[in-house]
């Protein structure tokens, strides 16, 4: 099978060379793409080098599955294109609520694939997203979800390379008492938490924020309500959400932790002792979703609090649209 990666020379995109190497993945030829600034430089697949071409001029049709990961104005001004000849696995936010778009993470809603062949696209979801609903799928099937209340604690990576130099080189001018310079950040990002993901809308939440209510129920359940606040820390790698969930039903705690502990990409690691719980850093590199600090919400009935951490260039990314990749093959 061919596949071509478009934003190749970025996070997400190496992390999809990095999992399509560590799965396997059936790949007879490897095209990487991005911008005229990286083509003709070289990345590693397979102890092969393969030199980096231009999109402008990049032909899809000797592509059968093309992942996206270059943003949504690329997505939007390439991907249908692309779609004429080869299968879109697309990570930005472009077509996540295109109704004609199937919005997956296969652990939850494989069975939306069945739609993909209306455009030839599939949509990746939001990298905090993917994790929450990887979580929150087996205790919405045993308890039904009434309402989420979710704050994200979200790393630089997810705002892609250069802010990741930003906060490194922040930091550095802290030490050496430079002079901080904010580029991609609205603040000092080193030593800070920013209450602010992508652009404000009109009602003073954000993109990011509406971006978590409106895909947590394409693909979960319309019914449930949500609301959030998404936050970005000076963490390298990994998002971490705290969420508040209210089920319809009675639960039994011991019941979540057997659950989620035998449910597919789910880890809990749950100890009541110092350190007996997951933080982003140790959870960088790791395909799992790690649940921690499960506890009853005592202010409300049928309520609980997790901690639910993941890599978000892998779950939250690179592996989610191989994964994709993948239940699509076993499907055709
Ligand atoms: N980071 C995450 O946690 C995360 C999670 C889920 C989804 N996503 C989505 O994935 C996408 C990529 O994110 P990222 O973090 O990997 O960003 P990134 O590190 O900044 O990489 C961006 C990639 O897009 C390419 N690109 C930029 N402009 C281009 C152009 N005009 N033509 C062709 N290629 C171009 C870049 O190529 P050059 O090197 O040539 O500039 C680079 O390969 C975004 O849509 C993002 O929303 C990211």
């Amino acid at each position: 099978m061919n596949i071509t990666i478009v934003g190749a020379t970025g996070n997400v995109g190496r992390k999809i060379i990095e999992v399509l190497e560590k799965k396997n993945f059936p790949t007879d030829n490897l095209y990487l793409v991005a911008s005229s600034k990286s083509a003709g430089s070289k990345l590693r697949f397979k102890e092969k080098e393969i030199e980096v071409e231009n999109l402008e001029t990049f032909d899809f049709s000797k592509s059968k599955i093309t992942f996206f990961s270059a943003g949504s104005k690329i997505s939007e001004k390439y991907a249908a294109k692309a779609a004429e000849h080869s299968t879109v696995i697309d990570n930005s936010s472009y077509f996540r609520m295109d109704p004609n778009v199937p919005l997956i993470v296969p652990e939850v809603n494989s069975k939306d694939l069945k739609d993909y062949k209306k455009k030839n696209i599939i949509a990746n979801a939001n990298c905090s997203v993917i994790p929450l609903v990887v979580a929150l799928k087996p205790l919405h099937d045993l308890y039904e979800i009434k309402r989420i209340v979710a704050s994200t604690y979200q790393s630089v990576s997810g705002a892609g390379k250069a802010p990741m130099d930003e906060l490194l080189s922040q930091t550095k001018d802290f030490f050496e008492g430079k002079e901080l310079n904010s580029k991609f950040f609205t603040k000092q990002i080193a030593f800070n938490a920013i209450p602010h993901i992508d652009s404000f809308l009109e009602d003073g939440y954000t993109k990011e924020e509406q971006k978590m209510h409106d895909e947590v129920k394409k693909i979960l359940d319309s019914k449930i309500k949500i609301t959030s606040t998404s936050v970005r820390i000076p963490v390298l790698v990994s998002h971490a959400v705290s969420v508040n969930v209210e089920f319809h039903k009675k639960y039994k705690l011991d019941e979540i932790r057997t659950v989620l502990n035998s449910s597919p990409g789910c880890k809990v690691l749950d100890e009541h002792k110092d350190g007996g719980y997951i933080t982003p850093v140790e959870a960088e590199n790791k395909f799992e979703t790690f649940i921690s600090r499960i506890r009853e919400d005592k202010s409300q009935t049928n309520s609980i609090n997790l901690w639910i951490v993941s890599d978000n260039l892998l779950k939250g990314a690179a592996l989610n649209a191989v994964e994709i990749a993948e239940t699509l093959i076993k499907n055709i």
